[in-house]
C-alpha cells in the first residue's frame, strides 16, 4: 500500500469516537441481573457505592451489593470500574515463542503513564514466561532512561535501524536487565527521523518494516509512543496489531480521546486494516476522591468493555524505580503498582495474546 496522503486530524472530535458525558449527571439506571449472571452483568452501581479505597494488596475495591432479586442476597466483588472484577487465571507457560502481538502504547496527551506501562507491563510479561522486547519510539528516550541505559552512550538506535538500510534489528536491540526482555532503545537523534522520513517512499510502514524480524523471537512487542500524533505514532499504529490506550483518570484527560479514536481509525482504514483497541487503561487513579471515581465511572460509560478492570493507582513507587532505572516489578516487587501490573498483564493476555 502506497504512504499516500495520510494526514493527522486536527479537530477536537470525530465521527464514530465515544463522546464523553458531563460530569455531576448520574448514570443511567442500568438493568437488574439475575443472580446467576452476577459475574459477568453488572450490577446496580450507585456512585455512593463504591467506598473508599480498603481493598487487598491488588489494589482493587471490594464492595458488597444486595440484590433486590427474590429473597437472596448476591455478593459480588466490584473492581475500581464498578463492574464485577473477573478472576484473571495465571497465564499458562510457553514452550515455543515468537509470532508476536505489537501493541502500541499510545496518546497524545503528555505524562498519562505510556512509558511506565510499557515498562512494567512489559516486565511483568517477562515475568510470566513471554519473550519481550520493548520499543522506544520517543525521542525523549525516557523508556531507555527508565530502564538504566544513558542517553549519550548508545551506539545505535531506533534512528539508525530506521534510516541506514545496512543496520541490522539484532545490531541495535540490547538486554533491558529484566530476563526476557529486551529493548530497542532511542535518544533524541529519533526527533531528526520524523522530518527525514517524510521524503521516504512508504514513509508510514518504514516501522513494520524494520520490525518484522523481530516478529518470530517474541511473543509480544511493546511500543513506546511519543506524546504526539505525528509521522512516528502512525509508524508505530501500522506497524501494530493493537493500542493501549492509557489515560489519566483525571477530567481534561479524556478530553483528546476522540481524536486519538479518530486517528486510528484513520490508520485502520487506509494503512492497518487489522489494527485494534486492545483496550483502555486508567493511569493515576486515585479512589479516594470523589472526582477520580467520577471520572472511572465516565470512562465506563463512554468505552464499555474496552476499558480494563485492572486500573493503576497513583503512588510515589513509579517515580522512585524510574530513578532507580528498574521495572516496579523488581524494584518493589511485593507493591500494589507491581501487582496492578501483574494484574494488567493477565488481563492483556487473555485478551489479546492467549485469546
Ligand atoms: N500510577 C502512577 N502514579 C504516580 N506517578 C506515576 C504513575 N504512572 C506514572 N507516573 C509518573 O508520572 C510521570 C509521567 O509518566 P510517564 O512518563 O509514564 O508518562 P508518559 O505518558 O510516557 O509521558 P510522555 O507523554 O511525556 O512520554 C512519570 O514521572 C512517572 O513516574
Ligand atoms: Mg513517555
Amino acid at each position: 500500500m502506497s504512504g499516500g496522503n495520510f494526514s493527522v486530524p486536527t479537530g477536537q472530535h470525530g465521527t464514530g469516537a465515544p463522546e464523553m458525558p458531563p460530569l455531576g449527571r448520574p448514570p443511567a439506571a442500568p438493568t437488574i441481573p439475575g443472580e446467576q449472571d452476577r459475574v459477568t452483568q453488572p450490577l446496580p452501581f450507585e456512585r455512593s457505592s463504591v467506598g473508599p479505597v480498603t481493598g487487598p494488596a491488588s489494589g482493587q475495591a471490594t464492595v458488597t451489593a444486595e440484590s433486590p432479586v427474590g429473597a437472596a442476597t448476591a455478593t459480588v466483588e466490584l473492581g475500581p470500574t464498578g463492574r464485577p472484577f473477573p478472576a484473571l487465571p495465571e497465564p499458562r507457560p510457553l514452550t515455543t515463542h515468537g509470532n508476536a502481538r505489537v501493541i502500541s502504547m499510545c496518546n497524545q496527551k503528555g505524562g498519562v503513564g505510556k512509558t511506565t506501562t510499557t515498562i512494567n507491563l512489559g516486565a511483568a510479561l517477562a515475568e510470566y514466561g513471554r519473550k519481550v522486547l520493548l520499543v522506544d519510539f520517543d525521542p525523549q528516550g525516557s523508556l531507555s532512561v527508565g530502564l538504566g541505559l544513558n542517553p549519550h552512550e548508545m551506539e545505535l538506535t531506533v534512528y539508525n535501524l530506521l534510516m541506514e538500510k545496512d543496520v541490522a534489528l539484532d545490531e541495535v536491540v540490547v538486554p533491558s536487565g529484566v530476563p526476557g526482555m529486551d529493548l530497542l532503545p532511542s535518544n533524541i537523534d529519533l526527533s531528526a527521523a520524523e522530518v527525514q522520513l517524510v521524503h521516504e517512499v512508504a514513509r508510514e510502514q518504514t516501522l513494520a518494516r524494520v520490525l518484522a524480524p523481530a516478529i518470530e523471537h517474541y511473543d509480544v512487542i511493546l511500543i513506546d509512543c511519543q506524546p504526539s500524533l505525528g509521522l512516528l505514532t502512525v509508524n508505530a499504529l501500522t506497524a501494530s496489531d493493537g493500542v493501549i490506550v492509557p489515560l489519566e483518570c483525571e477530567y481534561f484527560a479524556l478530553r483528546g480521546v476522540a481524536l486519538l479514536k479518530t486517528t486510528i481509525d484513520k490508520v485502520r482504514e487506509r494503512l492497518n486494516p487489522k489494527l485494534e483497541i486492545d483496550g483502555v487503561l486508567g493511569t493515576m487513579y486515585d479512589g479516594r476522591t470523589l472526582h477520580g471515581r467520577e471520572v472511572m465511572e465516565r470512562l465506563v460509560q463512554a468505552w464499555g468493555d474496552q476499558v480494563f478492570h485492572t486500573v493503576i493507582r497513583r503512588t510515589v513507587k513509579f517515580s522512585d524505580s524510574t530513578v532507580a532505572g528498574e521495572p516496579i516489578t523488581t524494584y518493589a516487587s511485593t507493591s500494589t503498582g507491581a501487582d496492578a501490573y501483574r494484574s494488567l498483564a493477565k488481563e492483556v493476555v487473555v485478551r489479546c495474546l492467549d485469546g
